[in-house]
């Protein structure tokens, strides 16, 4: 765990302004910054960046956040992630984390990312001095631009190429370590890759973090990759994912293939939003990376038995990430065709003709759950409830989820309360995914609008009367909890910072709506902002007054004077009309 002080400074150090114009460049408008968003299409910019807030929102999509939550979003990172990427761009060092003392230090992935960064380099100088490789490639179609649009490189045949580039290619822990180099058993050093095309793999910052390379005819392995490092994870990383964020941006789906050759043909007629795993099944993370890029993934598979189970795997790993309104498709090549050949031969319009008609992922678990079933006995029907089951329990998309089951219940004959009983026993749902409530506006309340105060100006809490807390309706416990926040943590003094620490807690859907009540304040006035809370304040301690008054009356019913304690008189004596001698 990062610790959440260093979150807070981390916060306090960067401006949201510089971290979003890296990426997209921004007007000024006023006290904030504007531009066409990055998260939807538009012609006029609603996309707001606020410095004072240290905030975006956009006020077509609704994409709003902090700047660790916009490099999660615009890069697709985790937020572990994010937060070393924010911190690498502002010089500070994330602090260790505890417990993984395994893990790799910030050093250890400099000196790595350095030394694939040098062999890249190195095999892409190869590939120009490589008649046979350079063959290779034009054989297969590939062109010397988007040769050099993926950065395609040649290791020589030698064993020791490499030691021409690294003086300490003997003695260095890295090369072993970045899978460049392999030890024989005798401990003598050579290079793994050696006579292969090679094709570098980037993490979504377009670093080098590994390679995959073919051989240039026949010979096994066809590929050989590099081994997983502390920088690469199969189970993340997508080949052409750097290449293809702006284009899967813009057609809004993404295409997922099998192979590096199948990216670039396509890529190279024109779909250049598709991306491939690299030689393993599709993950959840994965699917969760592309689904914060684009609403469509559609996995494309060969039309074989192979495609076929293939297809199965990403399904199975996708369902836990279905949202409703997010679109997983199906889509399978004619027997023996891949991307890359289909394309080549059949062009891009037919391509893209078959892509619009991929089968929904319902569709595809429906079908391939009544493959091979009788249900035409009960027995069948009773087959396919079970195999369905544990594929119901994962659909957290309620609308899906729903009519999944209604399905089911048609083609078993059983009610879709039925299908629910006999599924029912699901693990709870992650808290954290439930959907804002869009739209859905609660009534005003004095609390509610000094939270919303807080957040334009959080310092305003080190003026408010303690006193005046209390009470258990929602914005209130709201209001208690951001005003003991800030007042215990002088450094906080954003919204960003606010929203930060109630992300993941119980207020963070209520903290949201007043987010989304407050971006709309454009410019402010702080004097002006600082009345209003004082104002707020004052009527809070009038209903505060007011209501103890009440409790007092409704105590002192039918209590004769005399039976009041010293105390009691004297409260007694300030409710209004009352009179006491
Ligand atoms: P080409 O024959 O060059 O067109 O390759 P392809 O991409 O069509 O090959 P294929 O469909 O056989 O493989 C798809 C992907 O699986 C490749 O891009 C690799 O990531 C992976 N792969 C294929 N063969 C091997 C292999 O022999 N070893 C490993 N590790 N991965 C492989
Ligand atoms: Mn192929």
């Amino acid at each position: 765990m990062i610790p959440e002080s260093f979150i807070q400074e981390l916060l306090g150090r960067v401006d949201v302004v510089d971290v979003v114009e890296r990426c997209v460049p921004l007007k000024k408008r006023g006290a904030n910054y504007v531009a066409c968003c990055p998260f939807h299409t538009e012609k006029t910019p609603s996309f707001t960046v606020s410095p004072s807030k240290q905030f975006y929102h956009c006020f077509g999509c609704g994409a709003h956040g902090t700047a660790i939550g916009f490099l999660m979003a615009y890069q697709s990172l985790g937020f572990v992630e994010a937060v070393h990427e924010l911190a690498r761009g502002a010089g500070i060092t994330v602090p260790e984390e505890a417990k993984d003392s395994g893990a790799p230090t910030q050093e250890h992935r400099g000196a790595l990312s350095a030394a694939l960064q040098r062999a890249d380099h190195y095999y892409r100088r190869q590939l120009k001095q490589s008649p046979t490789a350079i063959e290779y490639l034009k054989r297969r179609g590939v062109t010397g631009e988007i040769a050099a649009r993926f950065g395609i490189g040649y290791a020589p045949g030698q064993r020791r190429n490499l030691a021409d580039v690294f003086d300490d290619y003997d003695a260095s822990g890295i090369l072993p370590l970045a899978g460049l180099v392999v030890e024989s058993d005798g401990g003598a050093r050579y290079d793994r890759f050696r006579d292969r095309v090679l094709f570098p793999i980037l993490n979504q910052q377009g670093q080098v973090v590994g390679f995959g390379g073919r051989v240039l005819g026949a010979g096994e392995p066809k590929y050989l990759n590099s081994p997983e490092t502390p920088l690469f994870e199969k189970g993340r990383e997508l080949y052409g994912l750097f290449q293809g964020q702006r284009a899967i941006r813009h057609a809004n789906r993404v295409l997922v293939v099998e192979g590096y050759l199948d990216v670039i043909a396509l890529a190279q007629h024109g779909v250049e939003y598709a991306v491939a795993t690299l030689g393993t099944a599709t993950t959840p993370i994965h699917v969760k990376k592309l689904l914060r890029l684009t609403d469509t993934v559609v996995f494309c598979f060969d039309g074989d038995a192979a495609g076929r189970k293939a297809a199965w795997r990403a399904l199975e790993n996708s369902l836990e990430l279905v949202a409703d309104g997010k679109h997983l498709m199906f889509m399978f090549l004619p027997q023996g065709e891949d991307p890359d050949t289909y394309v080549r031969t059949a062009g891009k319009e037919r391509l893209e003709h078959l892509i619009a008609q991929a089968e929904p992922l319902s569709h595809f678990l429906v079908r391939e759950l009544t493959h091979r079933i009788d249900l035409g006995s009960e027995e069948g029907r009773a087959h396919l409830l079970q195999a369905a089951k544990p594929l119901l329990q994962k659909i957290t998309a309620p609308a899906l989820g729903m009519l999944l089951r209604k399905r089911m219940g048609e083609l078993t004959g059983l009610s879709p309360e039925e299908v629910n009983g006999l599924v029912r026993d699901r693990p709870r749902r992650r808290e954290k995914q439930r959907p804002l409530s869009k739209g859905r506006r609660l009534p005003p309340s004095v609390a509610r609008e000094l939270v919303r105060r807080l957040l334009l100006q959080p310092r305003l809490a080190d003026t408010f009367d303690m006193a005046l807390l209390g009470g258990h309706d929602g914005d209130m416990a709201l209001l208690a909890d951001v005003v003991e926040f800030t007042r215990a943590n002088p450094q906080i003094l954003t919204l960003a910072q606010v929203v930060q620490h109630f992300s993941g807690s119980p207020h963070a859907v209520a903290l949201q709506a007043a987010v989304k009540d407050t971006v709309i304040w454009e410019d402010f006035d702080e004097r002006e902002i600082a009345e209003e809370f004082a104002a707020l304040a004052q009527q809070l301690r009038k209903k505060k007054v007011n209501q103890e008054r009440s409790r007092l009356l409704r105590g002192l019913q039918g209590k004769g004077l005399g039976d009041l304690t010293p105390e009691e008189r004297e409260m007694f004596r300030r409710v209004p009309g009352a009179v006491v001698d």
